[in-house]
């Protein structure tokens, strides 16, 4: 199991969300954080429909109105609370969720475990 920080909880406003690349061993891990109700979730940067990034800008997750996780390829929407896509060609498929561990200095951990390794191999 690897800890690894990333930011501060108040780094990222409400309905914000911010990218990450990071090497684990000899991996690429590419992910973002959003921020909901105070709560810091992470999925990784790939969607279910090709397998290829959600977005095109940096830390630029959202749909246009910042209600929902937005694909900006093909415009498949998902979740906030879940990832789950309920709109677009993976409709029914969900983004995958990581693990974080937020201190209580506020800093945000990404606990990495195998799975998520082993699907940011296949990104
Ligand atoms: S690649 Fe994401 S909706 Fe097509």
């Amino acid at each position: 199991m690897t800890k690894i920080y990333l930011c501060e909880t108040n780094e990222i406003e409400e309905y914000q969300t911010k990218g990450f690349t990071i090497e684990i061993g000899d991996d690429s891990l590419d992910f973002f954080l959003l921020k909901l109700d105070g709560q810091i979730r992470a999925f990784l940067n790939f969607c279910p429909h090709l397998g290829i990034p959600l977005n095109w800008q940096p830390d630029e997750f959202m749909s246009l109105e910042g209600t929902h996780i937005q694909c900006s390829t093909h415009g498949a929407l998902f979740q906030l609370e879940d990832g789950y896509c309920f709109s677009g060609p993976c409709r029914g498929e969900s983004l995958t969720p990581l693990n974080l561990e937020i201190e209580e200095d506020n800093k945000v951990y990404l606990v990495s475990t195998e799975d998520a390794d082993k699907q940011s191999d296949t990104a």
